[in-house]
């Protein structure tokens, strides 16, 4: 009887034209047709997709993913004194469970639950962790967690921990951030959240992140165009594009998009769209924080801010946000 939470994607979601197609069709659809051109960043983790965000994790450019790994190591027995031991664990678009793994010894859950929406990369990376840890009870949760979740239910003396790292809360509009947090904020009653929010910093350092040398990050952007292709039977041809990704001061965010590189005409679901020079599919927005921000916002969403751990260069962030029980 908890199908609580978070609401995000509902709510933008509108019940499309009755040929339908599915929802990455309409979204795409939707996308090409008029602007702001802007499509959800979800949308890039197929298969391929997931594989290829693995591969950016270990990009020299990209340090979210070290630092924030870095500090839970470091911090885990910290962050155990704030969750407690022995709670139902809880972790927001999990992937392949591997930063999770830093913190079981420390927090010793009595279950985890990982949420996911690519599915196949969730049963396995699971079972897998329930191999290594026997004793600890894994649900998997295939889902849209900025959607309706349904959790199980807690056990008595199991507070829920949520765990949402890697900066993905990066992906959400201020707005939808908030709206996000006061959905958590209320599942995790007497519990609470470990965020992990990447930092503002000197955007050279942003640009290098989202600009990796050899290309992959390029070519996870392009990814959404090639999944069109073969889940859709669209036509793009990958090499009419490019990969654009900038530090958006004023809004403090990076923002990726797929440019046409000249005038041409794409089909996606029988419908033949013009896109211009120089014309941009906004595939993605990664915003960055600084700490009182996010703590402010994290207020207003109905948690009581505890300890945050950062790396020596303050690159990276993570948050205790307690939830208070009423
Ligand atoms: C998974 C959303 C945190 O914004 O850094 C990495 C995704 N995009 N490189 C990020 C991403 C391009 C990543 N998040």
């Amino acid at each position: 009887m908890s199908a609580e939470l978070l609401s995000i994607a509902r709510a933008r979601a509108s019940h499309g034209p009755q040929e339908a197609g599915s929802e990455f069709q309409q979204d795409l659809q939707r996308a090409l047709a008029a602007p702001p051109h802007a499509i959800s960043p979800k949308y890039f983790y197929d298969a391929e997709g997931s594989r290829l965000f693995d591969r950016i994790c270990e990009l020299p450019e990209y340090y979210p993913t070290r630092t924030e790994r870095a500090i839970l190591a470091g911090f885990a027995a910290e962050i155990a004194e704030c969750t407690g031991t022995g709670g139902d664990l809880v972790e927001f678009g999990a992937g392949s469970c591997s930063k999770v793994r830093l913190l079981l010894d420390a927090l010793r859950p009595r279950r985890y639950v990982p949420i996911d929406i690519s599915t196949e990369h969730l049963e396995q990376a699971a079972a897998q962790l329930e191999r290594e840890h026997p004793g600890l009870l894994v649900l998997p949760l295939a889902a849209d967690y900025t959607a309706a979740v349904r959790l199980p239910p807690p056990l008595a003396g199991a507070p829920r921990i949520g765990f949402f790292p890697g900066s993905t809360i990066g992906n959400f509009t201020p707005a939808e951030a908030l709206q996000f947090l006061r959905g958590a904020a209320r599942l995790l009653r007497g519990g609470g959240l470990l965020l992990g929010a990447d930092l503002v910093k000197d955007p050279a350092l942003l640009h290098a992140a989202y600009n990796d040398a050899q290309g992959v990050t390029a070519a996870f952007n392009l990814n959404l165009l090639a999944r069109a292709k073969r889940e859709l039977g669209a036509d793009f041809d990958l090499q009419r594009f490019w990969h654009s990704a900038f530090y958006n001061a004023a809004q403090q965010r990076i923002e990726m998009h797929l440019v046409s590189r000249e005038r041409q005409d794409v089909t996606v679901g029988g419908q033949v769209y013009t896109l211009q020079e120089g014309e941009a599919l906004h595939t993605e927005n990664s915003y960055k924080f600084g700490i009182d921000g996010l703590r402010a916002l994290a207020t207003q969403a109905g948690f009581r801010p505890g300890p945050v751990w950062t790396d020596p260069q303050r690159l990276f962030s993570v948050h205790w946000l307690h939830a208070p029980a009423e």
